[in-house]
């Protein structure tokens, strides 16, 4: 059956192995399979809902666009484009937040690990965040979403936002109501110095992350470095549940395979992590550094860059608009 894919990624730049496992590698995936119809987004409005420098944020959201082409995404079968360009995200978002309920957005945990302690001053975009995202995927159909797991709760908002809405105004199906795709194994990957925390691009550490357009030697240093136990490597997958540091670099080098946990715990399993590590970096370099050289290639040629862009938001402005023209009908405008 034919899906209809959306998904977006921030360009808040250091796009990372997490940001590439957990969903740009199964964008790629999605956009590989001909009855698909993809659409890409570099949600640049999601970014500002934190302090950006704006040159750079320019630069990001060229280098978000290169970093899907150098995975694999083709430009010229899927739509990608970034939200500020298609005016229809900001006003279904608007629309959209006068349906979702304070109590739902008061339990998103994902705003309460980024405002902290000080939630006073958080920017009330960052607490309204998963409205403008459920705008970004209702107003084009989306059947399917493929996102990390760290997503999976915005898009259960998605979901209510658009039965809701479907509900008040008795307009049986208007929205799709989606399904987010993630993936059982390899949806969360976890920083290369704690195994419980997820890898991310706001940690301080730039060891605790392998970075898309990091070089060979930065690769090898870093899981040289990566956190691991005292004990030999796992006989049984059973024992990876107590074992979190272990559980990520065999998941991580599973996942870059195509393969599972299983057997890669089978293959070394009560070897040395020195022997793992070898060959974790090995697999790295071998896929990572043609992604880099492909990223830096590419972020030469800002014309071609800008025009995919441009391509992109007309094509997603014509079917966003369409759709936000009857939400407004709807709503009495
Ligand atoms: P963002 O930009 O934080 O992350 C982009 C994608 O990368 C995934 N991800 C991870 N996956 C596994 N392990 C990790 N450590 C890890 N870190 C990040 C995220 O789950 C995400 O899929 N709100 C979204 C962007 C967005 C969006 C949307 C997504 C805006 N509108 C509509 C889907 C549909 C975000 O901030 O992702």
């Amino acid at each position: 059956m034919s899906k209809k894919i959306f998904s977006g990624v921030q360009p808040t730049g250091n796009l990372h192995l997490g940001n590439y496992l957990g969903a740009i590698k199964n964008f790629v995936n999605l956009d590989n399979d001909k009855e698909n119809e993809c659409i890409f987004c570099v949600v640049d409005l999601h970014a500002i809902t934190v302090n950006q420098d704006p040159k750079k944020l320019r630069d990001n959201i060229r280098e978000t666009l290169a970093t899907f082409i150098a995975s694999g995404i083709d430009p010229k079968k899927s739509i990608i484009f970034n939200q500020s360009k298609v005016s229809a995200h900001s006003e279904a978002a608007w629309i959209l937040s006068c349906v979702a309920r304070m109590g739902w957005l008061n339990r998103m945990t994902q705003f309460k690990e980024k405002a902290g302690k000080d939630k006073e001053k958080a920017s009330v975009g960052l607490y309204s965040y998963p409205v403008l995202m459920a705008a970004d995927i209702l107003l084009y159909d989306t059947t399917h979403v493929p996102v990390g797991d760290d997503q999976k709760q915005h898009l259960e908002l998605c979901r209510d936002i658009a039965q809701k809405f479907n509900n008040d105004f008795k307009v049986g199906n208007f929205f799709h109501v989606p399904e987010p795709l993630i993936k059982k194994e390899f949806s969360r990957i976890m920083s290369l110095k704690d195994g419980t925390k997820k890898m991310s691009k706001s940690e301080l550490s730039d060891l605790s992350r392998i970075n898309l357009k990091d070089n060979k030697e930065e690769i090898v240093n870093k899981i040289k470095k990566a956190k691991t136990d005292s004990l030999p490597l796992p006989t049984s997958v059973v024992e990876l549940e107590k074992r979190p540091e272990a559980k990520n670099l065999i998941g991580i080098y599973a996942s870059l395979l195509n393969s599972n946990s299983e057997k890669i715990v089978k293959e070394f399993s009560g070897k040395n992590f020195s022997d793992f590590k070898e060959s974790l970096s090995q697999v790295l370099v071998e896929k990572i550094n043609p992604i880099s050289n492909e990223i830096k290639k590419l972020l030469n040629e800002k014309k071609y860059l800008d025009a995919i862009l441009l391509e992109g938001s007309e094509k997603a402005d014509e079917k966003a608009s369409k759709k936000l023209k009857k939400i407004q009908e709807i709503v009495g405008f």
